[in-house]
């Protein structure tokens, strides 16, 4: 029996954690600060660049998860703690799924078209037939921010349960996501 998550999981958990953080600054500032229009455009770009290899790792991420072998979650934690932390994780796995597809959806449907250059190297397809829809690209500009800010909401939460097992209940979750030796 394992005690901690896959090294491929752990490894994906902190790289995609350090990306979504940056992901949700650059969103933040380029949609809610009035920058110089250069610095936002080529926020722009990079926003878009680092969201879709998000994009491509979270399946990678998912394969890893689904078939490796993973850490029970501890004895120590009620059923109700347990069934929390457990829909609690689907919740991270769908909006890490949902945001990178909605914006996926905006700058497909957009009316500008601008492409997508992955960090200046490759063109990134936009989604077949959607170009100049405006009502879709409305739609999914509203669901984006939404997803967005609820986001942060949850990692709130995610960290905060962390935080309380750890002091409260002194049941140290870390290790099994690769900081700390096991006891
Ligand atoms: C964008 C930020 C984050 C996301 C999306 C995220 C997502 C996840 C997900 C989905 C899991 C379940 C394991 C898996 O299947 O991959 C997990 C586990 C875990 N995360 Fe995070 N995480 C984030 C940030 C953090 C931070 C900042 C901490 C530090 C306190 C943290 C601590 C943990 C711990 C300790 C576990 C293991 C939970 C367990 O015992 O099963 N995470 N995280
Ligand atoms: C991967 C996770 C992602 C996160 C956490 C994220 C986060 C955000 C945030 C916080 C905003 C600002 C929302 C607002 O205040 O209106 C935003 C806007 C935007 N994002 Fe993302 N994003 C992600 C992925 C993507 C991807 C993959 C694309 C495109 C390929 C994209 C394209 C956009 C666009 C075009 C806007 C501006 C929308 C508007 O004009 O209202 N995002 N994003």
């Amino acid at each position: 029996m394992v005690t901690r998550y896959h090294p491929i999981t752990i490894t994906l958990h902190w790289v995609m954690a350090i990306a979504f953080f940056l992901m949700l600054g650059s969103g933040l500032v380029m949609e809610n600060l009035d920058i110089d229009p250069n610095l936002k455009f080529n926020l722009f770009q990079w926003h878009k660049s680092l969201g879709v290899l998000l994009l491509c790792t979270f399946f990678v991420r998912l394969a890893v998860r689904l078939f490796a072998e993973k850490p029970a979650l501890p004895d120590a934690l009620s059923q109700r703690e347990q069934k929390l932390a457990r829909w609690g994780h689907r919740a991270l796995y769908f909006w890490m799924i949902a945001l990178p597809i909605t914006g996926w959806f905006i700058v497909s449907a957009s009316v500008i078209g601008l492409p997508t250059i992955v960090f200046g190297q490759f063109v990134w397809p936009h989604i077949p037939n959607l170009a100049g829809n405006e009502q879709i690209e409305e739609i999914a500009e509203t669901v984006h921010a939404a997803l967005a800010y609820t986001f942060i909401g949850l990692i709130f939460i995610h960290i905060t349960a962390v935080v309380k097992h750890m002091r409260k209940d002194k049941i140290n979750l870390l290790p099994r996501i690769g900081i700390g030796k096991d006891k």
